[in-house]
């Protein structure tokens, strides 16, 4: 089916589909999928003509299922769940069980697609799920073309959903992307990055590209430099044994912190069509300066964190959580300086950093501005300005903020440094939301914008393989060295003081 343009289809429900959520019983599910489908169809964008089949490994009955996710999304649904909306969603979940390894469960699979089908009618389009560990996307995407599920039968869709980690190198994502096409075209594999179902970084594209007066200082005359922040205050919980594998480069760079710099970065698409958007990101991408072994040594920092200081804060140290090694060597914590190498951002540094037990939960990108070049009040209780900065806050609180100077009343020319504030909340209200409403839509509609294309994720991958190669050929010495609930290591804020910069003082 043909995509259809983003502006003719907003608001119309989704096409007719079966959902099969693979891992159907995991976390994923009952925190976000389920309760994405009932948002959308609180929104009306949902059709009757929709049926959910979840397959995992327990053996259960359909009813048992929905019996278990009645109760599941009582506990983890992030809202209330409406009970006239769930009574409309679990008559049309059914359960297969299955090992995905086995062929078996895919024959299981074409019968409940079959039944599914009939019962709701919803035609033969087929939305894939993977929601497991990613050990399985390749056999699962083998297992389903096996079984001719893949094949898109004369007017209706067949798409692949997968999520993070997409390998953990350059080679290991070729190797997957390889696998995923010869079960699926490219056109019907669909890459979640969860960061671009953000509201806020959707905005992005609107703020810079709907707004005529910010492209045109958008660029090296202008900026100074810019800033992506995402901190956490969670450790690592339960996941250590994926993040000791992982570590806070290949967990949170290659991906979400890419995806903020393209997006921040990229030319105006000539359309927002899919492939227009993703061209324009792909080139980004590819512009970013590969890092020179030496470089490596000077433009990027690590860090790990210790346990807290602060009393009533108390923290373990990373080396303490489960499923860590007690002298393990992986970063949770790391800032970078990237260059990209175009006409718009030549000499202009952007950087990066994210990490774990950090003081606070935020995400931002922050565009500070050149300061202004006849120093006008030189000599004066003025001399010293702050530059203009402009903030993209991305979450927790969704918002726009730009800083300037304005004179402070009296006779004295002192001037202070004040913030103009766009709140999203105060503007739209709060809609209740996962993250996933907008992703599982599009996907339904075909409209691939947010998702990420196979030579994304690859170039992704391109410009962390030299900071991985020279990191695990030198493996840190100073670690933990940072205190959970600190701003991560000191090396961090040298990277910028080198430069004669800082980083933006961000508060709860
Ligand atoms: C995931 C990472 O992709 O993103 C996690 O694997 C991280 O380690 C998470 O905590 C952050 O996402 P969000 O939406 O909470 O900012």
């Amino acid at each position: 089916m043909a995509r259809r343009k983003t502006e003719e289809r907003r608001g119309q429900p989704a096409d007719p589909c079966t959902l099969v959520i693979f891992g159907a019983s995991g976390d994923l599910g009952k925190r976000k999928l389920f309760p994405a489908l009932l948002n959308l169809k609180r929104g009306g964008l949902l059709r009757d003509e929709l049926a959910v089949v979840g397959l995992a490994t327990s053996e259960m009955t359909s009813e048992a299922f929905r019996e278990r996710l009645t109760e599941d999304l009582r506990t983890f649904a992030p809202e209330d769940v409406d009970s006239d909306l769930w009574k409309w969603l679990a008559g049309r979940v059914s359960y297969t069980p299955g090992n995905f390894r086995s062929p078996e469960a895919y024959e299981r699979l074409a019968e409940a697609l079959k039944a599914a089908g009939e019962a709701h009618g919803t035609g033969g389009n087929v939305l894939f799920y993977l929601a497991t560990p990613p050990e399985f996307f390749g056999d699962i995407a083998d297992g389903i073309h096996a079984a001719g599920l893949a094949a898109e039968p004369p007017g209706s869709w067949r798409r692949l959903i997968i999520e993070k980690p997409f390998g953990h190198d350059h080679d290991s994502a070729r190797e997957l992307n390889a696998r995923l096409r010869r079960a699926f075209e490219e056109r019907q594999i669909y890459r979640i990055d969860h960061y671009l179902g953000k509201e806020t970084v959707q905005n992005l594209m609107v703020f810079r590209f709907a707004n005529g007066i910010f492209e045109p200082i958008w660029n090296r005359r202008y900026i100074d430099h810019v800033q992506i922040t995402v901190a956490e205050t969670v450790g690592v919980e339960q996941r250590g044994r994926y993040y000791e594998q992982a570590g806070a480069l290949r967990d949170m760079v290659p991906n979400h912190l890419l995806q903020l710099l393209a997006l921040t970065a990229m030319e105006p698409p000539s359309s927002f069509e899919a492939e227009s958007v993703r061209d324009e990101k792909g080139k980004v991408l590819r512009a970013i300066q590969p890092l020179t072994p030496e470089e490596v040594l000077v433009r990027t920092v690590r860090g790990q964190y210790g346990p807290g200081t602060d009393p009533a804060h108390p923290a373990a140290a990373y080396r303490a959580e489960s499923r860590v090694a007690p002298d393990s060597n992986t970063e949770t914590y790391v800032a970078l300086r990237l260059g990209v190498d175009n006409w718009r951002w030549a000499d202009v540094p952007f950087y990066l950093r994210t990490g774990k037990r950090l003081p606070c939960q935020h995400t931002e990108v922050s565009i500070a501005f050149r300061r202004p070049p006849h120093r006008l009040f030189e000599g004066t209780e003025v001399g010293v300005m702050t530059p203009n900065v402009l903030v993209l806050h991305m979450q927790p609180d969704e918002g726009i903020s730009l800083s300037f100077q304005a004179k402070v009343p009296g006779p004295v020319v002192r001037t202070g440094n004040v913030e103009m504030d766009f709140n999203y909340a105060d503007y739209f209200g709060r809609t209740p939301s996962t993250g996933y409403e907008t992703l599982l839509y599009d996907c339904m509609c075909g409209d691939a914008t947010l998702f990420q294309r196979a030579d994304s994720v690859e170039d992704g991958w391109s410009v962390v393989a030299p900071i991985l190669d020279v990191w695990k050929a030198l493996p840190p010495r100073t670690f933990p060295n940072y205190p959970a609930g600190s701003w991560g290591p000191r090396e961090a804020d040298e990277l910028l003081a080198r430069d004669g910069r800082a980083w933006r003082h961000i508060t709860d």
